[in-house]
């Protein structure tokens, strides 16, 4: 009796701190005070020492692959840091919903500003929505973009040849490649490329300030809701006026804008921060950096343990238990959250074997990289292509590139969900 008091008492007061946690994120967003509420074991999954996971992520990992975190204000929230365990929990689409509206009904806030969008939905609309999606990246329809990547990777190198000085790589290199190339493949213009890039970094980048991410969102939104009203006016060959011809009023703007808006958020930063990350591996590995200029063959699998080691996305999207779960001999009860952390995934010795080091001559397949389950990543053949065209043509134009600053002065990012090398400058030789 007095157990079954204590509980109603714990479950009312975790409504309410709950309640002003969330309504303070939804007002608010993912500010740096609101991230200083949160402790260390949730913390370790948002930060690296350099290109690896904290210590602590290892520790954890070996001794509970699947723990439990309770939050200041009485909330559970369970990290999982094995391969196996990960897998378990992202294949298990009846087990564990991605939307919102859990997290809010559960602290009775109104859930208008779940974020939507194909991440953020379950079945039967996540389904409906994937299948639209799906044809316009299929190797079939990505294939007329090969031609198109090649050029925006030469014109960027062309760019960069005619600075003066070190180049940030980041800049000039990594940033522009996959945002001209979503551009290319949504259909839109041009001219808008600076603020798809300043829309996209708003959306990840937990310290971006106080309208992040929410803010960033709406914004985001709005903006292609215009560019969606345009292609049904005027429908172009992209993927977004492909959508319009072959589902005409199936789908609504709003819907079609959610999901541009998610193929922009899922495919710019994540891409960026790879190609990035895969060039300090090359900066710092002088034989393979030789072997991805000189041998065709080296770049497929250079990328698939670039993929695998610098694991962009350090988070998978929160996952909530439908009904109490067991996962791994854990009880995970209904509502709960669930965070994956696919960069601890990733180096996971009982999956690579070893302390998961970089080794480039490790066949990395089966990695969570790109997620697993309903949600695992639409756009993972077009990073691929990406990836593969990047590295060779880079080598290939500076065989004689060089950091222009000691390893050691590199500034990455502090605590966020997709990991990035702030800055790469180099001497192009
Ligand atoms: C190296 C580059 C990339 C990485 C590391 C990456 C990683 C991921 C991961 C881990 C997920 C699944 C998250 C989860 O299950 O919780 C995901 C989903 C997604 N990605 Fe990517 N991604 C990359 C590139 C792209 C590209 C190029 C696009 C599109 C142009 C894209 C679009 C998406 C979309 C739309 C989803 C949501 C899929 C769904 O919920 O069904 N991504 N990505």
């Amino acid at each position: 009796m007095e157990k079954t008091l204590r509980t109603k008492f714990r479950s009312r007061i975790t409504a309410r701190l709950g309640r002003t946690y969330l309504s303070r994120i939804q007002k608010y967003g993912i500010g740096s005070s609101t991230i200083r509420l949160l402790p260390d074991e949730l913390l370790m999954l948002l930060r690296r020492d350099g290109l690896d996971p904290v210590d602590k992520l290892a520790g954890v990992r070996a001794t509970a692959p699947i723990s439990k975190v309770s939050l200041p204000f009485g909330m559970d929230v369970w990290v999982v840091t094995g391969h196996e365990e990960a897998k378990a929990v992202l294949g298990s689409a009846d087990g564990f919903s991605t939307d919102f509206a859990h997290l809010a009904s559960n602290a009775g806030v109104a859930a208008e500003q779940s974020p939507g969008g194909l991440g953020f939905s379950d079945p039967p609309v996540h389904t409906r929505l994937r299948r639209i999606l799906t044809p316009e990246f299929t190797m079939r329809r990505l294939r007329r973009l090969t031609p198109r990547i090649d050029a925006i990777v030469e014109e960027r190198l062309d760019a960069m040849r005619a600075r003066r000085g070190p180049v940030d790589l980041v800049q000039e290199f990594a940033l522009p490649i996959p945002s001209l190339t979503i551009c290319e493949l949504l259909g839109v213009p041009y001219g808008d490329r600076d603020d798809f890039q300043r829309l996209a970094m708003d959306r990840f980048d937990l310290f971006a300030g106080t309208t992040a991410p929410f803010g960033a969102m709406s914004e985001s939104l709005e903006y292609f809701r215009d560019v969606v009203r345009a292609q049904r006016r005027t429908p172009g060959d992209g993927l977004l006026g492909m959508i319009v011809k072959e589902h005409g009023d199936s789908i609504d703007d709003e819907e079609l804008a959610g999901l541009a808006d998610g193929v922009l958020t899922g495919g710019f930063e994540t891409t960026a921060s790879t190609i990035a990350l895969g060039s300090l591996v090359l900066l710092r590995n002088e034989d393979v950096f030789e072997r991805i200029r000189t041998d065709d063959a080296a770049a497929a699998p250079f990328v698939e343990e670039i993929l695998r080691y610098t694991t962009a996305v350090q988070l998978a999207f929160p996952r909530f238990a439908r009904e109490d779960i067991e996962i791994a001999g854990a009880v995970i009860p209904k509502g709960d959250m669930v965070l994956c952390s696919l960069s601890g995934a990733n180096r996971d010795a009982s999956y690579v074997g070893d302390d998961g080091r970089f080794d480039p001559h490790r066949n990395a397949t089966g990695h969570l990289a790109f997620g697993h389950g309903i949600h695992r990543c639409v756009g993972a053949e077009l990073a691929r292509m990406e990836l593969r065209a990047v590295y060779p043509a880079l080598t290939r134009r500076f065989p004689q590139m060089k950091l222009a600053i000691p390893p050691q002065d590199l500034s990455f990012r502090k605590l966020s969900i997709v990991y990035g090398v702030e800055s790469l400058p180099v001497h192009l030789g």
